[in-house]
């Protein structure tokens, strides 16, 4: 029994009602488990922009870094649409995990086997998939500098660095070999080395990190085969490490591979303390999905396994994170399915009725 800190935020779009089905599954883990957990909510994204006027207030980063774990809905909207607005949803994933350090994004992307009628791809195909891309998340293009635009006589330019230390580089595929050797031991790290400087470094250091692994395969693969294979033999790949940006294209393509993005919970990580466990943010892979917002029909499932993710990787709480998997697995497979994955013709289930659902079978 113990007593843990969560800020919670929701954001806008679909966040806030996937959130409250999460906060009633992990409400049901504290019931049974008799832990108690305290939750500090506050605004981001484009709901922050409206009533501060910021996507992010300094407020809110200190607030979460005084917490255990970070439990985060999804932001953004076509009201807040404009990319030149000087204040944008995205700001506030983008602070949070700068700030927080959270370098570590952990996308796993399983099958649900009974669901694999329902993708686009051929069942056979992604029946078996389950692997974790696992992306770096505070580096690269995303934050190198220098980032700008400026104009000449010639016209407009713009500029981003794709720029990475070699510290960046060795913790983030160290993480992945650390994963990698709990599984399968097969690490694929995908980059552009026949182009990118920056890939090249990436090669090297994932070389030198290789020895302290010695049961674990290292294999090299370029971003663009990697895209192309993944759709074609998805079951080769167990653990993929790759830098920010490929990793945000690629764990977007993969999770086609799991039938629905609203399947899909994600873990972003930063230092750990020895016994694994440490400050974390945990978020759907999906967003905010603003055409069915408010309709009580989004799938809740990302945002309840990320919970799960959160009791694992920052409460080191392992049973209970098993035991919310498992009621999400067996309440689909009951065949209550959300409208996302639902088989055509089918009625599915709603959000909070779905939400009851697997709080019940947590219970
Ligand atoms: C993601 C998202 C974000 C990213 C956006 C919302 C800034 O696409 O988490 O994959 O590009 O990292
Ligand atoms: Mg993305």
């Amino acid at each position: 029994m113990g007593s843990y800190n969560i800020a919670v935020l929701p954001g806008d779009g679909i966040g806030p009602e996937v959130a409250d089905e999460g906060l009633k599954v992990l409400e049901a883990v504290s019931a049974r488990f008799g832990h108690e957990f305290n939750y500090t909510k506050d605004l981001v994204g484009g709901c922050a922009i409206d009533l501060h006027g910021t996507a992010l207030r300094p407020e809110t980063v200190s607030m979460c870094k005084g917490q255990d774990a970070i439990y985060f809905g999804s932001v953004g909207g076509p009201k807040w649409d404009d990319p030149s607005a000087e204040v944008r949803p995205e700001q506030a994933i983008l602070g949070l995990r700068e700030e927080l350090g959270l370098f570590a994004n952990i996308r796993p992307v399983k099958m649900f086997s009974f669901l694999s009628e329902s993708t686009t791809l051929k069942s056979d195909v992604v029946k078996q998939v389950d692997m974790i891309i696992l992306r770096e998340l505070t580096g690269g293009a995303y934050y190198g500098k220098p980032k700008k635009r400026w104009s000449t006589s010639r016209g407009r330019y713009a500029v981003d660095s794709m720029k990475y230390s070699e510290r960046e580089i060795e913790r983030i595929v160290r993480v992945g070999f650390q994963i990698a050797s709990g599984r399968k031991k097969v690490l694929h790290s995908a980059d552009k080395a026949n182009v990118l400087e920056s890939s090249r470094l990436w090669r090297e250091i994932a070389n030198e990190v290789a020895d302290d692994f010695p049961d674990v395969e290292l294999i090299h693969i370029l971003a663009d085969a990697c895209a192309m294979h993944l759709i074609r033999r998805p079951t080769d790949f167990d653990v993929i490490v790759t830098e920010n940006l490929f990793g945000d294209m690629l764990s977007d393509e993969a999770s086609m591979l799991a039938g629905s993005m609203g399947m899909l919970p994600s873990a972003s990580l930063g230092k750990r303390r020895s016994d694994g466990t440490g400050l974390g943010m945990y978020e759907p892979i999906h967003g905010t999905a603003p055409d069915i917002a408010g309709e009580g029909v989004a799938n809740p499932v990302a945002m309840i396994l990320s919970g799960a993710m959160l009791l694992r990787h920052s409460l080191g709480l392992d049973r209970e994170a098993d035991v919310i998997e498992d009621a999400v697995r067996e309440v689909l497979e009951a065949g209550h399915r959300p409208a996302d994955v639902a088989v055509a013709g089918e009625p599915f289930v709603g959000t909070s009725d779905l939400g009851t659902l697997i709080a019940d079978a947590v219970a």
